[in-house]
């Protein structure tokens, strides 16, 4: 028979081998060994061959098999052309059964992960359905195509009063879950749509609104289809084609719809944020200005268009940079006259059309209570700012103050602008080519004077008041149509939020720096409504919910808006310097943040135009999506909005009071600062928007909120094309991968037992209403046939699992029918529960009826026992007498015994005396028996006295006897013990010899043993290094790993050219693949567990076992993230073995050569059916040093499992010994017999 101690012997013993030189390839001869290493890899029960998800990056992720499991990940091989790759483990990720399986809520599938997530969109997508869950999230991929019938007013009738699940998944839905939520909790709602330019936020948001309307704003009449009419006026003048987005909305906007106390639309409100400006002037090649432009060219009536002498596209200078394409429907009549558009070409968009918008748009200002002459206001100023653009000027060489004047050739446009906006032409030319200054001497203001301006100086002015007109319009305009959707009493509203996310290209500039913060405080707000609260509500209401991991930016944040260090403030301080210069911002900002792991210099950008950037033109941002590089060259000038002196008077002295009015009014959202010296009047473009999304968020705050991610699923904008990559990459930055983790693991939705309760309360039958809220809400449950593991019950709250909402909003919804069918089944499981007490009462009666027969039983026994003391009384003295007597016979006895004892002389005189007395004794026991008198047991009595003295005169008479046969004895054992000892002595001096023979190879054996234990300390200590430094690089790849994905998709979507990546030192985990001397970095599983089995050469075997149990740790490590039930314990042991590792003073004791055996009793999961008590197992373990060689699992209903290492490794105890909780467990070592007992027993074969 192998015991472990022969194995342990079989693998450990050629230490004194000669030692072979390092074997660095993978051993080749040993083909028997690989051909059942193949067999072994092939098995049902291993997981090689499993299919995954491998990270690609074309598709996102791609199947692949597992074929090996390499250094720091797996070898695989792909499915769709068995092509090898190798992945690292967090490129890796565990697939559905079936690949082609989708859900409606992603929280549905088993795996909850990127990669699953990816392709549950693939996988709808492919069909044509654009929206699934995230629990309570909603994912939007752009079709990029209209859907017949999606958006109708049949299915907005079909959503309504629908909870989230019920149907299919649907931006409707979130609507109506919106409104439900509004009016149950009596509290403001708000929806925030995010994503890409181009992902379809707008749309969505039409969407919202279209629902609230056609639902709930029948009643309010002419405000319901104003609110809708909102769109195409707000579209006109904040959207323009970019090359992302043929209708991008160039401004954020938050849409407010309120609602009366009956729940009917009242009104509305629309705040916006950060018009892009600088679009007006100049737009980047193929992108256009704002629609109204073109609308303006191509829709206007012809005696408009001589009045406000129009002209081509091209004929302008704010229009011609960029594309002077028109859009028209592909179904579109008629199209703009032809010599309107002869030079022009005309792209094709379902969503824009320029000539026809434009009637789409005079119809909404007249919906929106803005009079013809107002509207004819409109058109004159912006095209007045196109006249105003086509202005230029030239060195005016007669100005011995080297100023400037406007060119013969564009007097023409200076004419026509003035006209347009009501300036006298003169005015204007001075204006325009020089400002006001006001002398101070001693600080007290002197007169105003004139400074000429230089011809670019003059240009930049031109251009600042193009900006501030269009943007003063669009805040004019945004208030006429608040104005026109007046609310008088809000019970509460529903706010959608539609800014543009996260976004970088190969140049940002300052609006993108805004955007981004933007979109960073809206990540935190992210966090910290998704997951941070949700964490610190489970960890309130004591649920057992593991903690999840999420990126935190408060660091970023800090970045941007902390007191005087902060990005933005440093930037206004820039502004009041009399020599503001970007470089010097740049500067300051890098000086002022060294260390900030944010903050970084161009030249750490992974994009080749960035590295060649100084270091005070750029900054590099590490956000939380991913690092984009800013170019900082014109920020200090965009910070600053502000006209200089001499244009502000101007406007201020136009005819038209409309125009000064919009220079006046304060229809800016953010208050006017107080700042005092003549640089800052008003806050800065960064500051307003600061505070601006200080309101928002406090908005937000004081609302519940749903998501709406929308994603962009390619850069070409065609429809229902699924570009894997860059949807992974929408779905990360949204933060949908960390919330996934969280609702695997959470319960998203939940209720009060008390709300719960009073929602019910007035439609409760006595019986029902009598009992607590918390015994209520149980009752409910029961009723609608939850199971526990769909909720747990919190200390004030019940909380529901993902995937189980259609339950919970059923018992939430307020609907008489709902509540009355729901009542009545709690009050049915009632009446069933009671039903069971009843019949519980029933057999506890009976049960009382036995024990009343049991006491009966036990009352006659105690009846039969007194009775028998009464009597036993009553024979006392002749009873006494009796049993003396039978005593003085088993004394006699004892005679008998010393007898036989004395030597044979003594025994022939003593025999007959002896005889005769125990005859005696044998009769007098028999005469009591028969007397009963009383004088009869006295002389009894008297006989057993005369015959006990005898007796005891006989035994100290034999007992002396005996003393003298004895000594007798004694004499002759005395000399027999004599010439033992003499023997004996010679024997020890032979035992000691022997014994410091064996003390000399003991001391030997412990030197061996420390020298091990110090290398195992060593080692140790190496691996524990190592996994402090594999976290380290783990943060840094991660930071990196997003960084590559943003440039890569700069390098897909707008061809920019990546640096090159400099050479990578090796990473702390290619280090922990070399075992001293040898590599086994290229060595496959199979290879390693080859040498382990095989080898001769102790060191490399020690090497590989190293190796091989580093690759098995990380791979079950994996295995247990990628695991469909994550809140179990592994099944390889129990989770006693994997928790409290040893301290290094126990480490020290683990031997390499011993065998040690291990018993751990567990829970193994399931309930006995019967008792409804958790069962347990048993799991044995035998190591062989370090690690484990044997196991046996014992679990209820379940064959026994028994495994062996170099067969059952990937199902067996991975850890070595010192790494599992075995050997700080009390009682859980077990002998060797113990456990090959059980080996035996459980059918293990002796040669395993
Ligand atoms: N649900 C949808 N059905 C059909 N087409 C859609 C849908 N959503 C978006 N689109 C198409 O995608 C285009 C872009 O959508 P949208 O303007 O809503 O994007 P956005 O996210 O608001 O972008 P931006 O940030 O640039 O404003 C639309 O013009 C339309 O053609
Ligand atoms: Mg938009």
């Amino acid at each position: 028979m192998h015991t472990g101690k022969a194995v342990s012997q079989r693998r450990t013993k050629p230490r004194d081998l000669a030692m072979n030189l390092p074997n660095l390839e993978p051993p080749k001869n040993s083909q028997k060994h690989r051909k059942k290493m193949e067999i072994n890899t092939d098995s049902k029960n291993s997981d090689f061959g499993q299919i995954v998800w491998i990270s690609d990056p074309a598709d996102g992720f791609v199947a692949a098999r597992v074929t090996d499991i390499s250094q720091d990940g797996f070898t695989l091989a792909t499915l769709a052309n068995n092509e090898t790759v190798q992945r690292r483990y967090d490129e890796t990720f565990a697939t559905e059964e079936d690949l082609a399986k989708s859900a409606e809520d992603n929280c549905a599938l088993m795996h909850l992960n990127e990669a699953t997530l990816l392709n549950n969109c693939r996988v709808r997508y492919a069909n044509g359905k654009i929206y699934s869950y995230v629990a309570n999230i909603l994912i939007s991929i752009n079709p990029y195509q209209p859907i017949d019938g999606f958006y109708s007013s049949e299915t907005i009738k079909s959503y309504r009063g629908k909870s989230l699940g019920q149907m299919e998944p649907h931006i409707f839905a979130i609507s109506d879950k919106a409104y439900r939520e509004m009016r149950r909790n009596k509290m403001s709602q708000s929806i925030i749509v995010s994503g890409e330019s181009g992902a379809g936020k707008t749309e969505s948001q039409k969407a919202v609104l279209r629902y609230l309307c056609e639902n709930w704003g029948a009643e309010a009449g002419p405000i319901q289809q104003r609110l809708l009419e909102t769109n195409p006026i707000l579209e006109a003048f904040g959207n323009a084609k970019t090359l992302r987005n043929n209708n991008s909305s160039r401004f954020g906007k938050f849409v407010q719809i309120h609602f009366a106390e009956n729940g009917t639309v009242a009104g509305g409100f629309i705040s916006h944020y950060l018009l892009e400006t600088s679009r007006v002037c100049r737009q980047a090649a193929n992108e256009r200005n704002y629609h109204i432009f073109y609308q303006l060219i191509a829709g206007m009536p012809a005696d408009l268009y001589q009045k406000l002498a129009l002209g081509l596209p091209e004929t302008f200078n704010y229009l011609k940079h960029g594309s002077t394409a028109f859009f028209v429907h592909p179904k579109s009549s008629p199209r703009p006259n032809a010599e309107r558009t002869s030079k022009s070409v005309f792209s094709t968009d379902t969503m824009v059309d320029d000539y026809q918008d434009f009637a789409r748009l005079q119809k909404a200002l007249t919906l929106s209570g803005i009079s013809n002459d107002e509207q004819m206001f409109i058109w004159g100023t912006i095209a007045g700012i196109l006249h105003l653009g086509n202005i230029e000027f030239e060195e005016n060489v007669g100005d011995s103050r080297g100023g400037c004047r406007v060119t013969p050739n564009t007097e023409r446009s200076l004419a026509h602008a003035a006209r347009l906006l009501g300036l006298e032409e003169e005015e204007m030319k001075l204006g325009l080519c020089a400002r006001i200054m006001q002398a101070t001497k001693g600080g007290v203001k002197g007169t105003l004077i004139r400074v000429p301006l230089k011809a670019h100086e003059a240009a930049a002015g031109r251009d600042a008041l193009a900006k501030t007109i269009y943007s003063k319009l669009f805040d004019w305009l945004v208030a006429a149509i608040n104005k026109s959707i007046p609310f008088e009493t809000s019970s509460g509203y529903i706010g959608v939020l539609d800014v543009a996310g996260f976004e970088f290209f190969a140049v940002n500039s300052f609006e993108q720096f805004c955007i981004n913060f933007c979109n960073e405080k809206l990540q935190n707000f992210f966090n910290e409504r998704i997951l941070k609260q949700e964490q610190e509500l489970y960890a309130e209401e004591g649920l057992h919910v593991p903690k999840i991991e999420f990126s935190d930016n408060h660091d970023c944040i800090q970045l941007f808006e902390a007191k005087a260090t902060g990005l933005f403030d440093l930037l206004d301080e820039e502004i009041k310097l009399p020599r503001a210069t970007f470089q010097h911002f740049t500067q300051r900002a890098h000086e002022a943040n060294q260390k900030h792991f944010r903050l970084d210099t161009p030249r750490k950008s992974k994009i080749k135009a960035h590295r060649e950037m100084r270091d005070d033109e750029g900054l590099l941002i590490r956000h939380y999506a991913g690092s984009v590089c800013y170019e900082t060259r014109y920020f200090v000038e965009k910070n600053n909005d502000q006209l200089h002196n001499s244009l502000e008077i101007l406007i201020e002295q136009s005819s038209f009071p409309l125009l000064v009015a919009l220079f006046n009014s304060n229809t800016d959202p953010a208050p006017i600062s107080s700042k005092t010296g003549g640089k800052l009047k008003s806050l800065t473009v960064g500051a307003k928007f600061k505070s601006q999304l200080a309101a928002l968020l406090e908005k937000l705050n004081d609302t519940g909120t749903h998501f709406v991610r929308c994603i962009k699923p390619n850069n070409q904008m065609k429809a229902w094309t699924f570009d894997g990559a860059a949807i992974l990459s929408q779905l990360q930055c949204a933060g949908i991968t960390s919330v996934l983790r969280l609702m695997q693991q959470g319960f998203p939705s939940r209720t009060s037992f008390a709300s719960l309760y009073s929602t019910y309360e007035s439609r409760l039958p006595p019986n029902l209403a009598r009992l607590d809220a918390r015994l209520f809400s149980k009752c409910l449950f029961h009723a609608l046939g939850l199971e526990q593991r769909d909720f747990q019950f919190g200390l004030t709250k019940v909380f529901f699992r993902a995937g189980k909402f259609v339950e919970f909003d059923m018992m939430m919804r307020q609907d008489a029918e709902t509540m009355t069918q729901l009542i009545a089944k709690a009050n049915g499981w009632l009446i069933k529960a009671r039903w069971r007490k009843a019949q519980y009462g029933a057999w506890s009666v009976i049960k009382l009826r036995n024990k009343i027969a049991y006491r009966f039983e036990a009352a006659k026994k105690i009846q039969a026992w007194t009775r028998g003391c009464l009597v036993r009384k009553r024979f006392a003295k002749r009873l006494t007498v009796y049993r003396k007597s039978l005593a003085l016979w088993e004394q006699a006895k004892e005679i008998n015994e010393i007898l036989n004892n004395l030597n044979d002389a003594s025994k022939a005189t003593w025999g007959s005396s002896v005889n005769s007395t125990t005859c005696d004794l044998e009769s007098l026991v028999q005469t009591i028996k028969k007397v009963s008198l009383p004088q009869e047991i006295a002389e009894v009595g008297k006989a057993y006295e005369k015959l006990a003295k005898q007796v005891d005169a006989m035994i100290s008479a034999l007992k002396q006897q005996a003393k003298n046969d004895e000594m007798a004895e004694v004499v002759r054992r005395r000399k027999e013990a004599e010439d033992k000892e003499r023997r004996e002595a010679e024997e020890r001096a032979a035992a000691e010899k022997e014994r410091e023979m064996r003390r000399k190879a003991e001391v030997e054996r412990e030197r061996a043993q420390k020298e091990y234990e110090a290398q195992l300390v060593a080692q140790l200590e190496k691996e524990a290094a190592e996994r402090a430094a594999e976290k380290k690089v783990a943060a840094k790849k991660e930071q990196d790993r997003l960084d590559a994905m943003v440039s890569s998709r700069l390098a897909t979507s707008d061809g920019v050219a990546l640096a090159p990546e400099p050479a990578q030192a090796q990473t702390s985990t290619a280090t922990s693949s070399s075992h001293g001397k040898y590599d086994l970095s290229n060595w496959k599983y199979a290879d390693l567990r080859d040498a382990i089995n095989t080898s001769q050469d102790l060191n490399l075997l020690v090497a590989c076992k190293e190796e091989f149990h580093r690759r098995l740790r990380i791979y079950n490590d994996w295995k247990s993230k990628n695991s469909a039930k994550r809140d179990e314990p592994p099944t390889r042991a129990p989770l006693a073995v994997y928790n409290q590792p040893s301290t290094s003073t126990e480490v020290a004791l683990v031997s390499p050569k011993a065998n040690r055996y291990f018993k751990v009793s567990f829970v193994s999961g399931g309930t006995d059916k019967r008792t409804g008590t958790a069962q347990s197992g048993m799991w044995y373990a035998h190591f062989a040093g370090r690690y484990c060689e044997r196991q046996i699992s014992l679990r209820p209903f379940l064959m026994p499992q028994l495994l062996v290492a170099g067969k059952d490794d990937l199902n067996m105890c991975e850890l070595p010994l010192e790494q599992t909780g075995l050997l700080r467990k009390k009682g859980a070592e077990i002998s060797e017999q113990e456990f090959e007992s059980q080996w035996l027993h459980y059918g293990g074969k002796t040669n395993f």
